[in-house]
């Protein structure tokens, strides 16, 4: 199974299976609905999968000059890869004007559409797919979805995320054509707004998404192995998956600074006291130095918790946090915020 994206873009998967080997994962060909945002909405646009109306603008010029045809705030964003932060919502045209020069060109310009996000992920045998819990990723840098985006600051795992019926809409205009228009294998992971006109597709990633697979990996049940095995053999048939009933969240903590320019080699304290709290602290942006345990990236560990409602786990995750320290220290103190105002009436 391949975890990141690059190696999904570079042909790996086409490698393994040339040589007759088993591998969960799209080829080069369905992984450019990751790698290439200009590839994707035009995807998109030729399957009607429903999305924010959109212009490819080549140079950054036609970029300037198109910028009249869209309302304020207006989402900017690179073609290829750009590990989460190649996506600027301008809120003023003096942003915009100034994104459009950072960003450089080809750009896709965007509509901005309001809703709440939702990440929706089905692993795919090429055929048949079974979906996994919907989550809730946070991008933002800082508390209340402001500052820059990142590659993802925290999210929970919720089923009340999604009613069956917006989850069966979903899959019927969004997941399906996409399989059926490219016999797509592995993992696809849909960023989803959920707008008042329904659920609108804002990029696939071709793979689980981080950190999502935290907390959808700390609800499931099932053999998760036997499940790759299906999907590798393009056996997926009717499975389902088993699930812990309640919430699971998890606290991503960063390297000061991040996203932009950040400090390695800072040594961390406390996973252990983390891990005797009951939370399980998953590894990023670490590396060894001797007996101590370093930063390593931007993204250095995901605190991840369940509880038997959102409420729990938050606390749950959050006591784990409290646990460790490193110079820097960055995180978000209102991850799974939304969730709880709407399910659970806290009042925040
Ligand atoms: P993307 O990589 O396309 O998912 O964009 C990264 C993030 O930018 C998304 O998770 C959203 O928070 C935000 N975003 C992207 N496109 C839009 C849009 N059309 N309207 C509102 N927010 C957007
Ligand atoms: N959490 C977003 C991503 O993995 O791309």
């Amino acid at each position: 199974m391949v975890g990141p994206e690059q190696p999904l873009v570079e042909g790996v998967v086409d490698r393994f299976l040339a040589a007759g080997r088993k591998i969960v994962g799209p080829t080069a060909a369905n992984a450019r609905l990751e790698g290439s945002k200009i590839f994707a909405k035009q995807f998109f646009a030729k399957h009607a999968i429903p999305t924010a109306r959109f212009l490819v603008a080549e140079t950054q010029a036609a970029a300037l000059d198109a910028l009249p045809q869209f309302d304020l705030p207006v989402v900017l964003k690179v073609d290829g890869l750009a590990a989460g932060k190649g996506v600027i919502v301008a809120r003023t045209a003096a942003e915009a004007k100034a994104a459009i020069e950072t960003l450089g060109a080809p750009l896709v310009m965007e509509e901005f559409l309001e809703g709440e996000e939702v990440s929706f992920i089905v692993l795919s045998d090429g055929k048949s797919c079974v979906p996994l819990e919907p989550c809730q990723d946070h991008k933002a840098a800082l508390d209340g979805d402001q500052g820059p985006n990142t590659g993802g600051m925290g999210a929970y795992c919720d089923s009340r995320i999604l009613t069956n019926s917006d989850t069966q809409r979903i899959v019927d205009t969004i997941i399906e054509p996409t399989i059926r228009a490219t016999q797509f294998t592995g993992f696809l992971y849909a960023g989803l707004m959920m707008t008042s006109a329904g659920p609108k597709l804002l990029e696939f990633n071709a793979r689980l998404g981080d950190p999502e697979t935290q907390v959808i990996m700390h609800r499931m049940q099932s053999n998760w192995g036997d499940l790759l095995l299906r999907a590798a053999n393009g056996d997926l048939g009717d499975a389902q998956i088993e699930w812990n009933e309640g919430p699971s969240l998890c606290v991503v903590l960063t390297a000061g600074g991040y996203p932009g320019p950040f400090a390695r080699g800072h040594r961390i304290a406390g996973i252990a006291g983390a891990q005797a709290s009951g939370a399980t602290v998953f590894q990023a942006g670490t590396a060894r130095e001797g007996a101590d345990l370093v930063t390593n990236g931007g993204r250095v560990l995901a605190v991840t918790a369940g509880g038997e409602d959102l409420q729990k786990a938050r606390d749950n995750a959050y006591a784990g946090v409290s646990q460790i320290s490193f110079e820097g220290l960055h995180y978000r103190r209102d991850i799974g915020s939304k969730g709880l105002r709407r399910w659970e009436q806290v009042n925040l």
